[in-house]
C-alpha cells in the first residue's frame, strides 16, 4: 500500500543537517582533520556528478510513485536537481569541501530547495548509490573506449590496404622466418582489437545491472519499482541480492582486465614499431608531428609515442592488480575499502584515452620504406619453400627439413645465398633438391603459396575462396562503428 505522503514541514520545525554532513548525529566531535583528509573521496569521485544527479532524479520519481513524496515535492526535487546539475556543470565541485560527490549533490540540493532535499535519501544508501553511479559512468566510458579502439583498428586496416604489395621478413624469436606482406603484419595487430571490442561488449552486459534499491545492504525500506528505475537509467537488468550488489566490484575488475589487455596489445604493437623505426631496420619513419627530439642529440627522431604506449601497459596492469588485491580480503557487502576502486578505474580509462588517439594518429601518418623492407628478405627465407617443394616430390617432410638444413649449411660454408648453391652441389645432397631450387619462383610466389594470407582477406588472395573473404568481412565488421 502506498504511504500517504505529507509535505515537508517548514525549516524552523526541522532544521537541515549541518551543511555537508550526511552522518554524525551520534558523535559529539566532528571528524579529525587527518581522518577527514583520508576519508574524503570528492577529489576523485567528483566526476560522477552527472550520474549522481541522473540516478537521484530517477530515485525521486520512484519515491513519488510509492507515495514517499507528494507530487509537489517530487516536482521541487526534480527542478532542484536540474539546477544542481547546472551549477556542477559550471564548476561547483571545484574546491568544494564535501566528503564525496553524493554529499556534494545533496548539499547543493539543500541550497536550491531547502528542507525537502532531506527527503531525497529516503530508502537509499550511499552504498547502492555509489555502485549505481559508477556502473552508469562505466557504461559511458566503455562506449568511448570502444570508439577509440575501432578508430585505431580502422587506421591499421587502412594502412594494410596500402601495404598489400609490400613484402618484408616475418619474424619469430626476433629472427627472420618467412616472407610476409606488410599488410599481414599490420592486421596481426588489428585482430586483437576486434577481440578487445568483443570482450568489452561482453563485460558491458554485466556492468549494466542496476544496484539501486539495495539500500545499505538489506534492501530498501520502501517498495520502489526497480524495473522502472532500470528502464529510466538505461540498465539491462536489476541485481538480485542487495548484500552482493552493494559489495560487488566484479565489474570494475573485469573491465580493468579488458583495459589491461588493450594496453598489452598496444604495447606489443608499439614494441614492434619502435624496433622498425630504428636505423638498423629503417622499415618505418614517424611523421614529424608524431616524433620527439633529444635535448642533447640534435639528429634524434625519437618514437616516444610508442615507448609511452608500451609503458602504459604496466600502469594498467598495476590498476588491475591493485583492485584485485583490494577486493580479495573483503566480506560480502560494502566496506570502505571499495572507495579505492574509482581512482583505479578512472586511471585505466584515462590512460587509454590518452594513448589510443596518439597511436592512431602516429600510425596514420607514419611512412613505410618498402625498399628497406624488401632488402631485408634474404634467400635463407626460402628454406621452408624448398622443404615444401621436396615434399611435393614425395620426400617426407621430416626428411626434407634435414636435407634443406644441409643445403643451408653448404650455402653458409661456401658463402653463397641459399638459392645460388650450384645445382650439382644441391643434387649431391638429394636428387630432387636441384629441381626444387629451379622451381623457387619469386618472393610474391612464396607469399601467395601460403594459406596464412587468408587473414589478409579478399584483397591479398587473388581468386580467394569464400572462407578467405569471410575473414576479411569479420575483420572489417569487427572494427565498424557501432
Ligand atoms: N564515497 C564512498 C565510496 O566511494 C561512498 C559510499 C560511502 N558509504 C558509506 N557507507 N560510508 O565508496
Amino acid at each position: 500500500m502506498p504511504r500517504q505522503p505529507t509535505d515537508t514541514p517548514a525549516p524552523s520545525q526541522a532544521p537541515p543537517p549541518p551543511a555537508h554532513q550526511m552522518w554524525g548525529g551520534r558523535f559529539t566531535l566532528g571528524p579529525n582533520e587527518a581522518l577527514d583528509a583520508l576519508n574524503r573521496s570528492l577529489p576523485v569521485d567528483h566526476r560522477l556528478w552527472p550520474q549522481d544527479v541522473a540516478a537521484s532524479k530517477a530515485w525521486v520519481h520512484a519515491l513519488g510513485r510509492v507515495g514517499v513524496l507528494t507530487p509537489n515535492e517530487e516536482h521541487q526535487l526534480l527542478e532542484g536537481l536540474d539546477r544542481v546539475g547546472e551549477r556542477l556543470a559550471d564548476g561547483a565541485a571545484v574546491g568544494a569541501p564535501d566528503e564525496d560527490v553524493h554529499t556534494l549533490v545533496e548539499r547543493l540540493l539543500f541550497a536550491e530547495v531547502g528542507a525537502v532535499a532531506g527527503k531525497l535519501h529516503t530508502g537509499r544508501s550511499r552504498n547502492d548509490q555509489v555502485a549505481t553511479d559508477l556502473r552508469l559512468w562505466t557504461l559511458g566510458a566503455i562506449d568511448q573506449l570502444d570508439r577509440d579502439l575501432a578508430a585505431l583498428g580502422r587506421a591499421l586496416v587502412a594502412r594494410a590496404e596500402e601495404g598489400v604489395d609490400v613484402l618484408l621478413p616475418g619474424y619469430t624469436h626476433g629472427q627472420r622466418a618467412q616472407p610476409v606482406r606488410w599488410a599481414y603484419v599490420l592486421l596481426a595487430h588489428a585482430w586483437p582489437l576486434v577481440r578487445d571490442r568483443q570482450r568489452l561488449a561482453d563485460a558491458r552486459r554485466r556492468v549494466a545491472e542496476l544496484p539501486l534499491g539495495s539500500g545499505a545492504l538489506a534492501g530498501s525500506g520502501f517498495a520502489v519499482d526497480r524495473v522502472l528505475l532500470k528502464e529510466a537509467l538505461g540498465f539491462r537488468s536489476v541485481s538480485a541480492n542487495a548484500l552482493d550488489a552493494t559489495g560487488d566490484r566484479d565489474f570494475v575488475a573485469e573491465v580493468l582486465f579488458a583495459l589491461t589487455l588493450v594496453g598489452t596489445h598496444l604495447s606489443r604493437l608499439a614494441a614492434e614499431l619502435v624496433l622498425y623505426t630504428s636505423a638498423e631496420f629503417g622499415f618505418v619513419r614517424l611523421s614529424d608531428d608524431f616524433s620527439t627530439g633529444s635535448s642533447l642529440l640534435p639528429h634524434k627522431r625519437n618514437p616516444d609515442i610508442f615507448e609511452l604506449a608500451r609503458a602504459k601497459s604496466g600502469r594498467l596492469l598495476g590498476d588491475l592488480v591493485a583492485l584485485l588485491t583490494t577486493l580479495k580480503g573483503l566480506p560480502a557487502g560494502y566496506s570502505k575499502d571499495l572507495q579505492e576502486d574509482k581512482a583505479l578505474l578512472f586511471d585505466g580509462f584515462d590512460t587509454l584515452a590518452l594513448v589510443l588517439p596518439a597511436a592512431t594518429g602516429a600510425i596514420t601518418a607514419l611512412s613505410v620504406d618498402a625498399e628497406r623492407m624488401r632488402a631485408a628478405l634474404d634467400a635463407s627465407l626460402r628454406a621452408t619453400d624448398l622443404a615444401d617443394l621436396l615434399v611435393e616430390a614425395g620426400v617426407p617432410f621430416r626428411e626434407s627439413h634435414g636435407l634443406v638444413g644441409r643445403l643451408v649449411r653448404e650455402a653458409e660454408r661456401s658463402g653463397v645465398p641459399l638459392d645460388r648453391v650450384p645445382g650439382p652441389v644441391a643434387a649431391g645432397i638429394h636428387p630432387a633438391l636441384a629441381a626444387a631450387l629451379s622451381q623457387l619462383g619469386t618472393w610474391e610466389d612464396s607469399v601467395e603459396s601460403r594459406r596464412g594470407l587468408a587473414t589478409l582477406g579478399g584483397r591479398a588472395a587473388r581468386g580467394a575462396a569464400p572462407c578467405i573473404r569471410s575473414g576479411w568481412r569479420d575483420l572489417t565488421q569487427g572494427l565498424a562503428a557501432r
